[in-house]
């Protein structure tokens, strides 16, 4: 017996030595010192023995049991060290390799310029409305005062759909007018901005695309004075106080009186100069009172009630706030030019 526990503790301690992972080890403890185990098999024959050999044995065997477990311990000991140092090593980080750099975007200078124009609006109680890009010419022309033959109409300006030239890409946004007065319940009190088309060559000032921010503001007892204010109050809030405009007679079919609005140019100061062409003005949008043939139009009672409309150019407005001097750079997308503003 007392042979069976050394050779037992030789074999197993050389296992010990060899363990390469917790997991091995720990088999091997169950396999020597478990229950089940070796050690267990062997004290089961102590009943076989002698009286006097019996303790020695029982001594001998405890012997094993502790160096085992000792062995068993100190590896395990060794071997969790060298794990956490092998995980040290795989994990570490070096903090000088130079990091990925996030790119921001910017917002593009039509958004800020059109964002700047909602808040000043939305500030003086209008609200924003929406229309359709693809139109009908009854409401691009015909409700706004455009009758059949009217040269705003013709081809060679328009891009139609159809042969009947009845569904166009709006050449203005001021459909979104009629659909507005169709719908919406008086007082009305909106700006709409969005995409409209013209079959324009590209150059400096021109695109067959571009962006108009429609006003409407119907009310009883509106005035070309309430047009003024809010106009000159757009135009203060957007290239500061001391901005001066200037109302100028137009025609447009669906309003009368009509009027364009110039801004003094702020390179020059008015005395004319490369960015306003000599002018010392520079247009920015067209408006007036609401024609009452186009509030009959739609439905509303022109006796009783009047109204302004403007439609500005975005690309006329953000061009002058960031001096841009070429409209092409505003749709070419490059970011060397975009990153700027
Ligand atoms: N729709 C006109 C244009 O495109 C601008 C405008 C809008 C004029 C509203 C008067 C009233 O030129």
């Amino acid at each position: 017996m007392k042979k069976l526990l050394q050779d037992l503790k030789e074999t197993s301690m050389s296992a010990i030595t060899n363990a390469d992972s917790i997991d091995v080890l720990e088999g091997l403890r169950v396999k020597y010192l478990g229950k089940k185990g070796e050690l267990t098999a062997i004290l089961k024959q102590m009943g076989a023995l002698s009286a006097e050999d019996r303790p020695v044995m029982g001594q001998l065997a405890n012997e094993v049991r502790e160096s085992l477990s000792s062995s068993i311990e100190e590896k395990r000991c060794e071997l969790e060290e060298k794990m956490l140092e092998a995980r040290l090593r795989s994990e570490t980080i070096d903090v000088t390799i130079p990091g990925k750099s996030v790119e921001v975007g910017k917002k593009h200078p039509l958004n800020t310029v059109l964002d700047e124009v909602k808040d000043i609006f939305v500030g003086m109680g209008f609200t924003i409305a929406e229309g359709p890009e693809i139109e009908f010419a009854d409401y691009n022309f015909t409700k706004l005062n455009t009758e059949e033959g009217h040269p705003a109409r013709d081809r060679s300006d328009t891009f139609y759909f159809t042969d009947d030239d009845h569904l166009l890409l709006r050449t203005q946004t001021s459909p979104v007018q009629a659909h507005v007065m169709e719908t919406q319940e008086l007082p009305i009190r909106i700006i709409s901005p969005g995409r409209v088309y013209r079959k324009d060559e590209v150059d400096a000032t021109h695109s067959p695309m571009f962006h108009q921010i429609e006003g409407l503001v119907i009310d009883k007892g509106v005035t070309m004075g309430d047009l003024k204010g809010t106009l000159d109050t757009l135009m203060k809030e957007l290239y500061g106080e001391g901005t001066v405009t200037r109302f100028r007679p137009h025609h447009f079919p669906f309003t009368e009186p009509s009027c364009e609005v110039d801004v003094q140019c702020f390179e020059c100061g008015g005395k004319g100069c490369r960015v306003c062409k000599g002018e010392g003005w520079i247009e920015i949008l067209g408006a007036g009172m609401v024609h009452p043939k186009v509030l009959e139009n739609c439905g509303i009672d022109s006796s009783v009630y009047t109204g302004y409309a403007f439609g500005v150019g975005l690309e006329r407005l953000a061009m002058r706030r960031f001096d841009i001097s070429d409209l092409r750079l505003v749709y070419e997308n490059d970011v060397r030019f975009l990153s700027q503003f």
